[in-house]
């Protein structure tokens, strides 16, 4: 199936600073190359990179290249695709703190005959700050000619509440808010985006969207990759911060916020916002009980051994760094009063399986009451598969066809895979794209930043004054005994993974 047409970008010129790095070669570019072959830009796009990297046009050309090539990425057109993209490509190379490369900037985009410019910080974060003064001082962010300009920032954004809140200070003092585009890639992803289509599109899971009906709601972004090389980052990082203030609480305003009044950008963010400023901020004693962590042993993992994650080359050997938490959260609004929200994320688990698990109450058994099947009836659940095979299920029950009445649970089934082709899309395709018309619905807001951390602040605090080590939990499991006993001591269980559930 295809959808409708969609008309291509403005021109624009992409700037990517850091575009001889690692997320240019394996994201921006293949996913400009797909936007090239769908007609998502047209003549008039650009690229210019600006890298430490000596050399000129051809230098960064000849690397992206060679990198799609010795990867096989994007070559099954025979190398069309990037040939079409490559001749768009120029650079220029110098030190991001330097004035002369925001002089070379401006001239060339003064020559781009439109003026319309996307600066896209695929760098460090500690260099956010001093590229976003240096537009500003070079005048390169001022939109009054009749252009635009705008800024797409990478995440880590900030490291805490504070630093995070400095950030938003330091870049609003040069560029307004509608000029940010805080890329969170989770919302570039299909089933993300359907969420809201699934809920206010469909009355009969709106109606049922409250604290009457639903028990509690579980986000699972279990991952089997270990942290391999990315051992300096993660270990100045953690589970805590690389997933949950940014992916995992994506999902959950998602699945939570209140319907906007449209879908107009701001609208969206509004409700966004509002639910993430609701989330319950933990006391100290409060974040003790709601909040668990692990870091994996050595072990072995897809038929490959794997070193403890302190044996990880760069890492502390005594870090307490953790690879995978659990967290126990409330939404204080009157639609989710007293529904516990179970999030849970880890390296080197059983199975790569990012899912939303909302869990709706028994009912009530008037005709099942004193029977085997009231103490086998399990709960209603509406399952969104974020990814792998991205889809919607919905457990309901049904009697067992013969005399007696006995239920079964069984499972109604949606797969996207099944119905249209996602094709070979990398998920940046639409974040890119809403970059270029300025919509901003799938980027975070300053104050839903913000209240994210906020929300994880507690258990940041706690676990760095702790002289405790995350919970041990060996490779291929899904986790620590206590995030276990997080989600038990409340009568409940997690959701298996659906690997697991199909062995079965
Ligand atoms: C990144 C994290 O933001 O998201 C990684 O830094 C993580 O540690 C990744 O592996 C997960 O994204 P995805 O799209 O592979 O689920």
């Amino acid at each position: 199936m295809t959808g409708p047409y969609v008309a291509p970008a403005p021109p624009v010129t992409l700037v990517i600073f850091g575009a001889t790095g690692d997320l240019t070669r394996r994201l921006l570019v293949p996913t400009l190359i797909n936007m090239i072959k769908s007609g998502l830009v047209g003549d008039g796009f650009a690229v210019l990179g600006v890298g430490i990297e000596p050399g000129g046009d051809e230098m960064l050309r000849e690397r992206l290249g060679k990198f799609l090539l010795d990867n096989k990425i994007q070559f099954e057109d025979g190398g069309i695709g990037w040939r079409n993209l490559s001749e768009r490509i120029s650079y220029i190379s110098g030190d991001f703190t330097q004035d002369s490369i925001y002089e070379q900037i401006g001239q060339r985009l003064e020559k781009s005959g439109h003026g319309n410019a996307a600066f896209y910080l695929a760098v460090q974060p500690r260099f956010f700050g001093d590229i976003i003064d240096k537009l500003g001082d070079h005048k390169l962010t001022t939109e009054t000619a009749g252009y635009f300009r705008r800024i797409a920032i990478e995440k880590p954004f900030g490291t805490d509440l504070a630093s995070a809140k400095a950030l938003n200070v330091r870049i609003l003092n040069r560029v307004a808010e509608t000029q940010v585009y805080r890329i969170d890639h989770f919302l570039g992803k299909e089933t993300v985006q359907n969420i809201m289509t699934a809920r206010f599109a469909n009355m009969m899971f709106e109606s049922l969207w409250n604290s009457n009906y639903i028990d509690h709601v579980q986000i699972t972004a279990a991952e089997i990759v270990d942290v391999g090389t990315r051992g300096k980052f993660y270990d100045e990082t953690g589970a805590l911060r690389d997933m949950v203030p940014n992916h995992l609480f994506q999902l959950l305003a998602m699945v939570a916020m209140e319907p906007p009044n449209s879908f107009d950008a701001e609208a969206i963010r509004n409700e966004k916002g509002k639910l993430l400023k609701a989330l319950r901020v933990y006391s100290p004693e409060e974040a003790k009980h709601n909040g668990v962590r692990g870091a994996y042993t050595a072990g072995s993992l897809a038929g490959k051994d794997l070193p403890a994650y302190t044996q990880t080359p760069d890492v502390n050997p005594d870090s307490k760094t953790e690879t995978f938490v659990a967290l126990k959260l409330f939404v204080d609004t009157w639609r989710w009063a007293c529904v516990p929200f179970y999030l849970r994320t880890g390296k080197s688990l059983t199975a790569r399986d990012t899912e939303i698990v909302v869990t709706f109450k028994q009912v009530p058994f008037a005709q099942f009451h004193g029977t085997e099947v009231q103490r086998m009836l399990p709960p209603n659940k509406l399952i969104i598969q974020v990814q792998p095979n991205e889809g919607l299920h919905m457990e309901i029950s049904i009697k067992r066809p013969g005399l007696v009445v006995d239920t079964v649970p069984v499972s109604l089934d949606f797969r996207y895979s099944d119905m249209f082709d996602i094709g070979n899309t990398t998920g940046y395709e639409s974040l890119l794209y809403d970059l270029f018309i300025g919509d901003q619905t799938l980027f975070q807001r300053a104050d839903a930043i913000e209240a994210g951390w906020a929300a994880v602040q507690p258990f940041l605090d706690l676990w760095s004054h702790s002289g405790d080590k995350p919970d041990p939990y060996a490779p291929g499991s899904m986790g620590p005994q206590c995030a276990d006993d997080l989600i038990e001591r409340d009568g409940r269980k997690w959701h298996e993974p659906q690997v697991l559930r199909k062995d079965k």
